[in-house]
């Protein structure tokens, strides 16, 4: 029998909106013990939060979100607000004894999500963090190649995450839609927004990240903050650009900025092993570039898997070969992999603990661009 699994929903802004989808949707599509059930719906404008529940058929809400994580009628909290909330929430979260599906980055810095990591240990709750594109079928079977040894041994890593929407310098900082812009409510900017996926992704495929060197750079100095109505400084980084060493011997290269026009999100990476390359781009989500040395050698050549056939990964529970699915489905994906641990009694990665490890990475970072210098990643 299929067990109803009770969400309370904090935030209804982007994220509030993905993950609500993939809760109604991931029933229909794969088998599972549990089920989603969307009990409540939590912001602090009422109004607001009330068009999103009957939209997206929440039963109720709340405008508190202390109120939400001690309703005894939810047993999931999940967390769609800005970064400075995470901690505070899920620390109530877990000790009031509620699973917690916490969005990306974990925590403002690796000293809160430490603590996070903590409190649901201790608390033995169910939690994991939304780093969504491992869970692009395309994505997935990277990592399947990456293990199974196909690219041998792994020289190089290389990724970008690129946008262009900040580089008016009349875009005033925090409040709704432009907390990235606003340190105190974000703690970092494109590094833990953007370089964080990409870390996140590359620390999956590739293993620990261990010291690095970084430059960050804010071009825009003072913008109006929307909150004080005053123009004050900009504490959040605009473009960050990363050079690393993994502990398996590669070396990384990252860049993620808001300042590339135009580009909107276009988040690549690329692995070149001693056998094998691969690479992915996010506007073509679903193709892996492969190129395989051992193949003979008149017809060797970069090859565009189209990821859509049923022995790809998750996709033969949607259409038929040859029809591709899209973003909104990593997160269906991500539900239905909760799911299924809570099932198997097993974590959900990545957990607080795994992503605890591209926290500390975003912190190294954050140092070394400040203090210019060389930084071994704390554990
Ligand atoms: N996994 C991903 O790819 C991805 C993509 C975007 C955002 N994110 C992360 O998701 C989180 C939310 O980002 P977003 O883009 O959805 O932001 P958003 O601005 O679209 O929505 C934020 C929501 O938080 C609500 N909120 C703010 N303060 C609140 C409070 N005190 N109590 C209750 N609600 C409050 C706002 O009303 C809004 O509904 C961030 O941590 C962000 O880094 C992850």
């Amino acid at each position: 029998m299929v067990q109803p699994l009770h969400i309370g929903m904090i935030g209804y802004g982007f994220m509030g909106r993905a993950h609500s989808n993939a809760y109604r949707k991931v029933n229909n599509f794969f088998d599972l013990k549990y089920r989603p059930v969307l009990k409540a719906a939590c912001a602090r404008d009422r109004d607001k939060v009330k068009a999103f529940a009957d939209t997206w058929g929440y039963e109720s809400i709340e405008t508190d979100w202390r109120k939400l994580v001690d309703r005894k009628d939810i047993d999931a909290v999940d967390i769609c607000v800005p970064n400075n909330l995470h901690c505070e929430i899920a620390m109530a979260a877990a000790a009031a004894g509620k699973m917690i599906l916490c969005e990306k980055p974990l925590a403002m810095n690796a000293g809160e999500g430490l603590r996070m990591c903590q409190a649901v240990e201790q608390a033995k709750v169910a939690n994991t963090v939304w780093y969504n594109y491992r869970r692009v079928p395309a994505v997935t079977l990277a990592k399947k190649l990456v293990d199974e040894g196909r690219l041998g041994r792994i020289f190089h890593y290389r990724a970008n995450f690129l946008q262009d929407w900040t580089i008016s310098a009349d875009l005033p900082q925090g409040g709704t839609a432009l907390w990235r812009l606003d340190v105190a409510a974000a703690g970092s900017g494109v590094s833990g927004d953007l370089l964080a996926h990409c870390i996140d992704t590359a620390m999956w495929l590739n293993g620990p990240i261990v010291s690095l060197s970084a430059m960050t750079e804010t071009f825009i100095k003072e913008r109006k903050h929307n909150l004080t109505g005053k123009v004050e400084k900009v504490g959040i980084d605009d473009a960050c650009a990363l050079m690393c060493r993994f502990a398996n011997g590669s070396l990384g290269l990252f860049e993620s900025t808001r300042y590339a026009r135009g580009h909107k999100a276009l988040y690549t990476f690329e692995i070149n092993g001693e056998k094998a390359s691969i690479k992915w781009d996010l506007h073509d989500l679903h193709r892996l570039e492969y190129f395989d040395h051992r193949d003979e050698g008149q017809t060797r050549g970069w090859r565009s898997i189209h990821v859509t056939d049923g022995e790809h990964p998750y996709m033969s529970r949607w259409w038929v070969p040859g029809l591709q699915i899209g973003y909104e489905h990593s997160f269906v994906h991500h539900v239905a992999d909760f799911l299924d641990s809570l099932a198997k009694g097993v974590p959900c990665q990545p957990d607080f603990r795994n992503a605890l490890a591209t926290q500390q990475v975003l912190d190294a970072i954050l140092e070394s661009a400040k203090k210019g210098t060389w930084t071994e990643v704390a554990r």
